[in-house]
């Protein structure tokens, strides 16, 4: 399986920072945005993965993560010219994908809880349909939106409906068999001129090949839409490293942890990023 960071998209919504900087590159806390994505993914087990955004926005991404050598990774890029929809990035990602399966995650999404790596292996290790994710919010009418009977079947999947019919959202990611891309070249654009994510999900719904997993009251699925829901993305990254004084998406020690790259390599990164508290942090995991 690959992984697919979709890191794209206008954010009016933060207005007028969105105008300057890409968003996913904001900082939640103590680094960029994209870094609690890409996290997820490694914690997966995925290290081929694919950034697709802006043509403005690209050659920072490039500029940040580079060919991902240092984290015993391998990064691609591809421009999504406009915002036609997340399951565009099916098609962008088709050479890279190669007939592999794969997972997306939105490049604005932050997951966080106990118990989450083993969910997420467990999903990676799909060989047939897709696995997506369902957390129940106060207010779904943002989302897409599962319903399930009382087997805890689903029965129907809605993108940002009107009146719900649970509080179920799913959120930004999603693990597809190898034949997404045939599924994505079959979807037609939405009323909003998008190819729906929801829309390729219900092909796999119709097919009964959806499982969709719950995220329990303990876990954190945390938004970055606006300024308010940044800042309080901030907030609890914070609050949860200063009290623990372990770090959320720190991709270094990840692919550390994931033997990707060596105790030496991690040294020099550590030593490179020194006058950071980040980097300290990275000097005190070999010490360990
Ligand atoms: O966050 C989870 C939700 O994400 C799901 O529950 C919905 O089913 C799904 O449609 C999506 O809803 P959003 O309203 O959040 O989608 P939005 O258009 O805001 O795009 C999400 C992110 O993806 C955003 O950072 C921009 C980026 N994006 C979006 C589109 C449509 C792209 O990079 N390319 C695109 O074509």
């Amino acid at each position: 399986m690959k992984g697919i960071i979709l890191a794209g998209g206008s954010a009016t919504r933060l207005y007028p920072l969105s105008k300057a900087i890409s968003k996913q590159i904001m900082p939640v806390y103590d680094k960029p945005m994209i870094y609690y994505p890409l996290s997820t993914l490694m914690l997966a087990g995925l290290n081929e993965v694919l950034i697709i955004s802006t043509p403005r926005d690209l050659p920072v991404f490039k500029e940040l993560l580079g060919t991902g050598e240092n984290l015993g990774m391998k990064f691609e890029y591809i421009v999504q010219n406009k915002p036609n929809g997340l399951a565009e990035a099916f098609l962008l990602g088709a050479d890279f994908l190669k007939g592999d399966s794969a997972c997306l995650i939105l490049g604005d999404n932050l997951f966080y809880g106990q118990g989450f790596s083993s969910m997420l292996k467990r999903a990676a290790a799909i060989e047939k349909g897709a696995c997506v994710f369902g957390y129940y919010v106060k207010d779904p009418r943002e989302y897409g939106v599962v319903e399930f009977d009382t087997n805890g079947n689903v029965l129907s999947l809605e993108e940002k409906p009107r009146k719900p019919k649970s509080n179920y959202a799913i959120p930004g990611l999603y693990f597809y068999d190898n034949t997404v891309v045939d599924k994505a070249k079959n979807l037609a654009p939405s009323h909003r001129g998008e190819l729906e994510i929801t829309d390729l999900n219900r092909l796999y719904l119709q097919e009964k090949s959806l499982k969709v997993e719950l995220f329990g009251r303990g876990f954190a699925w945390l938004d970055t839409g606006n300024c308010d829901s940044l800042l309080e993305a901030s907030n609890f990254v914070e609050t949860i490293q200063k009290r623990q004084g372990f770090y959320i998406s720190c991709i270094e020690e990840i692919a550390w942890r994931n033997k990707w790259i060596t105790d030496q390599q991690l040294k020099k990164i550590g030593n490179d990023l020194q006058k950071t508290a980040y980097g300290k942090y990275i000097q005190e995991l070999i010490v360990q």
